[in-house]
Protein backbone atom coordinates (compact mmCIF):
# COMPACT_ATOMS: atom_id res chain seq x y z
CA UNK A 1 0.00 0.00 0.00
CA UNK A 2 1.14 3.58 -0.37
CA UNK A 3 -0.13 7.07 -0.28
CA UNK A 4 0.02 8.54 -3.73
CA UNK A 5 2.77 11.17 -4.38
CA UNK A 6 0.73 14.11 -5.32
CA UNK A 7 -0.17 14.79 -1.67
CA UNK A 8 0.95 13.41 1.80
CA UNK A 9 -1.11 14.74 4.17
CA UNK A 10 -4.09 13.51 3.91
CA UNK A 11 -4.02 11.77 0.81
CA UNK A 12 -6.04 13.09 -1.77
CA UNK A 13 -6.02 9.54 -3.55
CA UNK A 14 -4.95 6.19 -2.10
CA UNK A 15 -3.32 3.28 -4.11
CA UNK A 16 -3.65 -0.02 -2.42
CA UNK A 17 -1.24 -2.01 -4.82
CA UNK A 18 -1.96 -5.86 -5.82
CA UNK A 19 -4.87 -6.85 -3.76
CA UNK A 20 -7.41 -8.28 -6.28
CA UNK A 21 -5.82 -11.68 -7.38
CA UNK A 22 -5.52 -12.07 -11.18
CA UNK A 23 -7.62 -15.33 -11.17
CA UNK A 24 -10.49 -13.45 -9.69
CA UNK A 25 -9.91 -10.61 -12.39
CA UNK A 26 -10.55 -13.16 -15.43
CA UNK A 27 -13.34 -14.63 -13.46
CA UNK A 28 -15.40 -11.14 -12.82
CA UNK A 29 -14.03 -10.37 -16.81
CA UNK A 30 -15.39 -13.96 -17.79
CA UNK A 31 -19.04 -12.63 -16.28
CA UNK A 32 -18.87 -9.63 -18.20
CA UNK A 33 -17.97 -10.89 -21.28
CA UNK A 34 -20.94 -13.29 -21.57
CA UNK A 35 -23.42 -10.06 -21.68
CA UNK A 36 -20.87 -8.11 -23.65
CA UNK A 37 -22.89 -7.51 -26.51
CA UNK A 38 -25.74 -6.62 -25.10
CA UNK A 39 -24.79 -4.92 -22.49
CA UNK A 40 -27.12 -2.00 -21.09
CA UNK A 41 -28.07 0.61 -19.97
CA UNK A 42 -26.75 3.23 -22.43
CA UNK A 43 -24.15 5.03 -20.33
CA UNK A 44 -22.70 1.81 -19.47
CA UNK A 45 -23.23 2.33 -15.72
CA UNK A 46 -25.28 -0.30 -13.70
CA UNK A 47 -25.64 -0.74 -10.07
CA UNK A 48 -26.51 -4.83 -10.39
CA UNK A 49 -27.05 -7.40 -7.99
CA UNK A 50 -23.36 -8.68 -10.07
CA UNK A 51 -21.54 -5.56 -8.33
CA UNK A 52 -22.53 -6.92 -4.52
CA UNK A 53 -21.82 -10.47 -5.97
CA UNK A 54 -18.02 -9.57 -6.72
CA UNK A 55 -17.40 -7.14 -3.78
CA UNK A 56 -18.56 -10.55 -1.62
CA UNK A 57 -15.76 -12.18 -3.48
CA UNK A 58 -13.34 -9.68 -3.27
CA UNK A 59 -14.00 -9.33 0.31
CA UNK A 60 -12.99 -13.35 0.09
CA UNK A 61 -9.65 -11.99 -0.01
CA UNK A 62 -7.24 -10.56 2.90
CA UNK A 63 -5.22 -7.63 1.15
CA UNK A 64 -8.37 -6.51 -0.14
CA UNK A 65 -10.72 -6.99 3.19
CA UNK A 66 -7.83 -5.15 4.90
CA UNK A 67 -7.66 -2.27 2.59
CA UNK A 68 -11.36 -1.64 2.62
CA UNK A 69 -11.43 -1.70 6.47
CA UNK A 70 -9.00 0.72 6.52
CA UNK A 71 -10.25 2.89 3.67
CA UNK A 72 -13.95 2.93 6.04
CA UNK A 73 -12.00 3.41 9.29
CA UNK A 74 -9.94 6.41 8.21
CA UNK A 75 -13.35 8.05 6.37
CA UNK A 76 -15.87 7.40 9.22
CA UNK A 77 -13.31 9.04 11.43
CA UNK A 78 -13.28 11.82 8.84
CA UNK A 79 -16.86 12.18 8.44
CA UNK A 80 -16.60 12.42 12.67
CA UNK A 81 -14.12 15.22 12.60
CA UNK A 82 -16.41 17.03 10.05
CA UNK A 83 -19.93 17.07 12.04
CA UNK A 84 -21.11 14.75 9.30
CA UNK A 85 -23.90 12.32 9.96
CA UNK A 86 -23.15 9.67 7.78
CA UNK A 87 -25.91 6.91 8.69
CA UNK A 88 -25.47 3.44 9.07
CA UNK A 89 -26.91 2.21 5.79
CA UNK A 90 -25.30 -0.34 3.08
CA UNK A 91 -22.69 0.84 0.19
CA UNK A 92 -23.70 1.41 -3.19
CA UNK A 93 -22.03 -1.08 -5.41
CA UNK A 94 -21.75 -0.08 -9.34
CA UNK A 95 -19.83 -1.58 -12.57
CA UNK A 96 -19.54 0.47 -15.35
CA UNK A 97 -18.45 -0.64 -18.99
CA UNK A 98 -17.65 2.48 -21.16
CA UNK A 99 -16.04 2.21 -24.83
CA UNK A 100 -15.69 5.13 -27.87
CA UNK A 101 -19.47 4.50 -28.46
CA UNK A 102 -19.90 6.52 -24.64
CA UNK A 103 -18.74 10.10 -25.20
CA UNK A 104 -21.52 11.58 -23.54
CA UNK A 105 -19.97 9.92 -20.16
CA UNK A 106 -16.30 11.42 -20.40
CA UNK A 107 -14.91 14.20 -19.17
CA UNK A 108 -17.78 15.08 -16.79
CA UNK A 109 -16.66 16.86 -13.80
CA UNK A 110 -18.20 16.04 -10.89
CA UNK A 111 -18.55 15.34 -7.03
CA UNK A 112 -19.72 12.10 -5.80
CA UNK A 113 -22.93 12.02 -3.04
CA UNK A 114 -20.82 9.99 -0.68
CA UNK A 115 -17.62 10.63 0.79
CA UNK A 116 -15.44 7.52 0.35
CA UNK A 117 -15.21 6.21 -3.47
CA UNK A 118 -13.42 2.27 -3.67
CA UNK A 119 -12.82 2.17 -7.52
CA UNK A 120 -11.49 -1.14 -8.54
CA UNK A 121 -10.44 -1.72 -11.87
CA UNK A 122 -11.52 -4.84 -13.81
CA UNK A 123 -9.91 -4.07 -17.73
CA UNK A 124 -8.18 -0.96 -18.91
CA UNK A 125 -8.73 0.38 -22.26
CA UNK A 126 -6.67 0.28 -25.41
CA UNK A 127 -3.17 2.41 -24.61
CA UNK A 128 -4.25 5.07 -26.94
CA UNK A 129 -4.33 9.33 -25.91
CA UNK A 130 -7.75 8.69 -24.48
CA UNK A 131 -8.17 5.51 -22.56
CA UNK A 132 -10.51 6.43 -19.46
CA UNK A 133 -7.84 7.26 -17.17
CA UNK A 134 -9.07 9.11 -14.28
CA UNK A 135 -8.52 12.69 -14.13
CA UNK A 136 -8.27 13.75 -10.18
CA UNK A 137 -8.52 17.43 -9.38
CA UNK A 138 -5.58 18.64 -6.74
CA UNK A 139 -7.54 21.31 -5.02
CA UNK A 140 -10.10 19.66 -2.42
CA UNK A 141 -12.94 22.01 -1.49
CA UNK A 142 -13.23 21.97 2.61
CA UNK A 143 -16.39 23.27 3.89
CA UNK A 144 -19.23 21.89 2.47
CA UNK A 145 -22.89 23.31 3.60
CA UNK A 146 -25.78 21.50 1.97
CA UNK A 147 -27.01 25.40 0.32
CA UNK A 148 -23.44 25.16 -1.36
CA UNK A 149 -23.19 21.91 -2.51
CA UNK A 150 -26.60 21.75 -3.90
CA UNK A 151 -25.03 25.34 -5.89
CA UNK A 152 -22.53 23.43 -7.24
CA UNK A 153 -24.13 20.48 -8.14
CA UNK A 154 -26.66 22.56 -10.22
CA UNK A 155 -23.46 24.13 -11.75
CA UNK A 156 -21.50 21.28 -12.72
CA UNK A 157 -24.66 19.78 -14.01
CA UNK A 158 -25.06 23.01 -16.72
CA UNK A 159 -21.27 22.18 -17.27
CA UNK A 160 -21.84 18.45 -17.61
CA UNK A 161 -24.14 19.53 -20.76
CA UNK A 162 -21.50 21.15 -22.77
CA UNK A 163 -20.42 20.09 -26.08
CA UNK A 164 -18.05 17.08 -26.07
CA UNK A 165 -15.23 18.82 -27.85
CA UNK A 166 -15.47 21.54 -25.50
CA UNK A 167 -15.58 19.13 -22.03
CA UNK A 168 -12.92 17.83 -23.33
CA UNK A 169 -10.43 20.98 -24.03
CA UNK A 170 -11.35 21.87 -20.64
CA UNK A 171 -9.79 18.87 -19.23
CA UNK A 172 -6.39 18.86 -21.57
CA UNK A 173 -6.04 22.26 -20.29
CA UNK A 174 -6.41 21.83 -16.83
CA UNK A 175 -4.02 19.22 -16.84
CA UNK A 176 -1.62 21.68 -18.92
CA UNK A 177 -2.13 23.91 -15.99
CA UNK A 178 -1.61 21.65 -13.50
CA UNK A 179 -4.97 21.40 -11.92
CA UNK A 180 -5.31 18.32 -11.86
CA UNK A 181 -3.89 14.82 -12.23
CA UNK A 182 -4.25 11.82 -14.91
CA UNK A 183 -4.07 8.73 -13.12
CA UNK A 184 -3.70 5.42 -14.77
CA UNK A 185 -5.98 2.65 -12.73
CA UNK A 186 -4.41 -0.11 -13.33
CA UNK A 187 -6.37 -3.70 -12.59
CA UNK A 188 -5.39 -5.43 -9.77
CA UNK A 189 -5.11 -2.08 -7.64
CA UNK A 190 -7.30 -0.53 -5.34
CA UNK A 191 -7.68 3.57 -5.73
CA UNK A 192 -9.36 5.01 -2.71
CA UNK A 193 -10.74 8.75 -2.60
CA UNK A 194 -13.04 10.87 -1.03
CA UNK A 195 -15.61 12.00 -4.18
CA UNK A 196 -17.56 14.19 -2.21
CA UNK A 197 -14.92 16.75 -1.57
CA UNK A 198 -12.29 16.14 -5.12
CA UNK A 199 -14.06 16.74 -8.12
CA UNK A 200 -12.96 14.04 -10.96
CA UNK A 201 -13.60 13.07 -14.31
CA UNK A 202 -12.58 10.18 -16.81
CA UNK A 203 -11.10 10.44 -19.90
CA UNK A 204 -12.61 9.49 -22.95
CA UNK A 205 -12.00 5.62 -24.18
CA UNK A 206 -10.45 5.61 -27.88
CA UNK A 207 -10.57 1.74 -28.19
CA UNK A 208 -11.47 -1.08 -26.29
CA UNK A 209 -13.34 -0.68 -22.93
CA UNK A 210 -12.66 0.18 -19.81
CA UNK A 211 -14.04 -1.53 -16.99
CA UNK A 212 -14.76 -0.70 -13.55
CA UNK A 213 -15.99 -1.53 -10.13
CA UNK A 214 -17.20 1.29 -7.91
CA UNK A 215 -18.01 1.08 -3.96
CA UNK A 216 -19.68 4.57 -2.99
CA UNK A 217 -19.51 4.58 1.17
CA UNK A 218 -21.62 7.20 3.62
CA UNK A 219 -23.71 9.78 2.34
CA UNK A 220 -24.03 12.41 4.55
CA UNK A 221 -27.31 13.77 2.91
CA UNK A 222 -25.50 17.37 2.01
CA UNK A 223 -27.97 17.63 -0.99
CA UNK A 224 -31.32 18.20 0.04
CA UNK A 225 -32.54 16.06 -1.53
CA UNK A 226 -31.05 16.71 -5.02
CA UNK A 227 -29.48 13.18 -5.85
CA UNK A 228 -32.57 11.87 -4.27
CA UNK A 229 -34.72 11.60 -7.59
CA UNK A 230 -32.08 10.27 -10.16
CA UNK A 231 -30.45 7.45 -7.63
CA UNK A 232 -34.06 6.59 -7.36
CA UNK A 233 -34.62 5.92 -10.95
CA UNK A 234 -31.17 4.28 -11.50
CA UNK A 235 -32.33 1.98 -9.09
CA UNK A 236 -35.32 1.28 -10.88
CA UNK A 237 -33.83 0.60 -13.84
CA UNK A 238 -31.01 -1.43 -12.82
CA UNK A 239 -33.43 -3.75 -10.89
CA UNK A 240 -35.98 -4.09 -14.32
CA UNK A 241 -32.46 -4.58 -16.04
CA UNK A 242 -31.20 -6.95 -14.05
CA UNK A 243 -34.63 -8.89 -14.26
CA UNK A 244 -35.05 -8.90 -17.83
CA UNK A 245 -31.18 -9.21 -18.64
CA UNK A 246 -29.47 -10.79 -15.73
CA UNK A 247 -25.79 -10.46 -15.35
CA UNK A 248 -24.95 -14.18 -14.27
CA UNK A 249 -21.45 -14.78 -12.11
CA UNK A 250 -19.66 -17.61 -12.84
CA UNK A 251 -19.35 -19.88 -9.71
FE1 LIG B 1 -17.57 9.90 -9.22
Amino acid sequence: MRDHDIETQPPRLQIFENVVPGQLLEEMNATLDACRQSWRPADGRRATDTAARFAELLRRHAPFQVAERQACARSRQGAREAGWDIGRGPPLYVLRCVNGSLRGQSHLRHYDSHILTLLIPLQQAAPTRENGDLIIYRHRRDTVAAWKNVITKVRLILLRSLPFAIRRALTFRHLALGLCDRIACVPGNLYVFNGFVTLHANLHVESGERRSLIFHYYDPGLTAGLSHVPRAWRTLRDRLLDAIQPVRSGD
